[in-house]
């Protein structure tokens, strides 16, 4: 089977987390790199837990230290939703090996140039990265074969009543890869509040039995315990989203639209404003996930945690 190359970049961050796992039990995917950005909690954090997750699944490849800032504005974590340490919950083990000295638009860079053929980028973050290589790197845009991102929401925001969290952290950066012109699949709040994990699913994974279905189901419950309270019915993996459409297109259901990023709005900052209609006549830039096939989904997710078999923490 010939693989898809793909860059992880993100800021875990329980559901990045669990997109990582998800990716990593992929035959379809090989993984050339995981990059970090400030987000979830700030840079030193993110890259951190990014080392320990490579360590729990296994994966090791080049892991590298993006963007600690948005591109103009102060940067925004998210403690409340992922705790001090942006992935609290189950203990982890220690990264099994250093970050690499290139930075990660450095890394993205050279691979992208190096690369036979284009590669795959999933943020599950802020776009602060994939901005920063775009603008510094405007020539290996050919080599980008497809950007799966998590952020923004057409219908709803989650950290202001209009903007979802990636996208409000960093709106200039969103604007920038929105209006690229490269192909983009956005998984937005739209469908990844409906990608929800529920109290008998969290069971249902932890059932599996190895290390991986522990740790995954503990981390649903600590993302559960922040999102009851708010009326969720289970714990949504936002994220996780991204790396299904990749993988399982077959399960959502998408829509070409034209979206742009509100960057002044008084109320609105970090919006992504999804011309739903049509009535600007402009050409769709963006491909809108708007719903999921809930239970495959949880079928998926039992199914890539009990792939890793019985792992030993190192
Ligand atoms: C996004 O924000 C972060 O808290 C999550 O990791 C996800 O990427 C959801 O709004
Ligand atoms: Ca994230």
């Amino acid at each position: 089977m010939k693989k898809i190359p793909v860059i992880l970049d993100g800021d875990p961050g329980h559901d990045d987390a669990i997109a990582w796992v998800l990716a990593n039990s992929r035959q379809e995917l090989v993984i050339l790199a995981v990059t970090t950005v400030g987000g979830n909690q700030t840079l030193a954090k993110t890259t951190y837990n990014a080392g320990r997750v490579m360590s729990l699944i296994g994966l090791d490849v080049p892991r590298a230290a993006g963007r600690a800032k948005p591109l103009l504005c102060d940067l925004i974590v998210a403690p409340g939703v992922h705790g001090v340490t942006g992935l609290d919950g189950p203990g982890l083990p220690e990264p099994a090996r250093d970050i690499v000295e290139e930075e990660a638009v450095e890394l993205m860079a050279r691979l992208l140039e190096t690369s036979d053929e284009p590669i795959v980028l999933v943020p599950t973050g802020p776009l602060t990265n994939i901005a920063s290589l775009l603008l510094l790197r405007p020539d290996l845009k050919e080599k980008i074969k497809h950007i799966y991102m998590m952020g923004g929401g057409i219908t709803k925001g989650n950290w202001t009543a209009a903007a979802e969290f990636n996208i409000l952290v960093d709106p200039e950066a969103a604007d920038i890869v929105f209006r690229s012109g490269l192909p983009i699949t956005m998984a937005g709040l739209d469908v990844t509040e409906k990608a929800l994990v529920h109290p008998e699913d969290i069971e249902r994974i932890r059932s599996v039995g190895n290390e991986i279905a522990r740790i995954v189901a503990g981390w649903l419950e600590f993302f559960y315990q922040f999102h009851q309270p708010l009326g969720y019915e289970g714990a949504p993996v936002h994220d996780a989203v991204a790396i299904v459409a990749i993988v399982r297109p077959d399960l959502l259901t998408m829509c070409e639209m034209y979206v742009e990023v509100e960057l002044i709005g008084e109320y609105t900052r970090g919006a992504t404003v999804g011309d739903i209609y049509g009535y600007l006549g402009r050409k769709p830039n963006v491909t809108c996930i708007m719903d999921i096939d809930r239970e495959a989904f949880i079928d998926l997710l039992v199914e890539s945690v009990a792939s890793y078999g019985e792992v030993t923490l190192g």
